[in-house]
């Protein structure tokens, strides 16, 4: 895997999934721009990359707000000279909730960051990309954008709605060169999932059928390997990391 000479982009890069890609970018060789509301942690996870000998920069970046990503994405190419390569990862959940009971603050909370945010830095992505010779980005969908999730309604449709916006992107910029992918993580043991209780814990790794959860590194070698030219000719796809936990009849 070689990304030297190119410029990536992660949001939600503070903590978890996204901190595992940024690290792996920049041991491989790329300029990452950390995009997070955590200061705190974007700026420990750009700290740690540049003890590794890496290159990252923190740009706060609440991905819900229209002129934050556009402005992060001028940051990239002004800090760096160009945007070749973006994971699109920020996103929350929420409390299960019955439907008839879920507010419309919620909903609009969980989409505006997991749908809209991503749909506005895929647009600002590939708005540069499409007049500088493409690029590649991928998508942070879930196990709850290809299968129903009790209760979470507004993050499951958010995450069936990355799997399309994905689709869609990936059809529409083949020609452009600029390859739309996303992964679907099943359970993954982040730093959050690893503070609740070890029985909670085991009992969602009895869902999965591998037994046990993925970690962070596991995403981030995939999402590495989409975003590299190995997958050259892969666009428009959504890639299950997740021990078989969606082809499970198990939830
Ligand atoms: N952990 C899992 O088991 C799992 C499974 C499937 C999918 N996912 C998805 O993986 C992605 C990363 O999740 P994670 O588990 O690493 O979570 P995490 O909480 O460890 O990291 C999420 C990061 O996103 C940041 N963030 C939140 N809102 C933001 C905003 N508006 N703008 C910019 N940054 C924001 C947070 O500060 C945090 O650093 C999410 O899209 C999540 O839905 C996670």
């Amino acid at each position: 895997m070689n990304f030297d000479s190119k410029v990536a982009v992660v949001t939600g890069a503070a903590s978890g999934i996204g901190e595992a890609t940024a690290k792996r970018l920049a041991q491989y060789g790329a300029k990452v721009v950390i995009a997070d509301i955590d200061e705190d942690g974007a700026k420990r996870v750009a700290a740690e990359i540049a003890h590794s000998g890496g290159e990252a920069a923190f740009r706060r970046t609440d991905i819900a707000r229209e002129d934050d990503v556009t402005s992060l994405i001028a940051f990239a190419v002004s800090t760096y000279g160009g945007l070749h390569l973006a994971h699109n990862n920020a996103a929350i959940g929420h409390t299960p909730t019955p439907l008839h009971e879920l507010d419309t603050a919620t909903f609009d909370t969980v989409t505006g960051i997991g749908l809209r945010g991503t749909f506005f830095c895929m647009r600002a992505e590939i708005a540069h990309m499409i007049g500088h010779g493409g690029g590649a980005i991928v998508n942070t969908a879930s196990g709850a954008g290809l299968k129903a999730a009790a209760g979470l309604h507004a993050y499951v449709a958010t995450k069936h709605a990355v799997v399309g916006l994905t689709r869609n992107a990936g059809l529409d910029y083949a020609p452009y060169d600029i390859r739309v992918n996303a992964v679907a993580p099943g359970p993954i043991k982040t730093p959050q999932m690893a503070s609740y209780p070890q029985e909670l814990q085991d009992q969602w790794a009895r869902l999965i059928p591998m037994g046990r959860m993925g970690t962070t590194e596991e995403v981030a070698d995939v999402v590495t390997f989409l975003l590299s030219d190995a997958a050259g000719f892969v666009t428009g796809t959504t890639l299950e990391i997740d021990g078989a936990y969606v082809q499970s009849s198990t939830q």
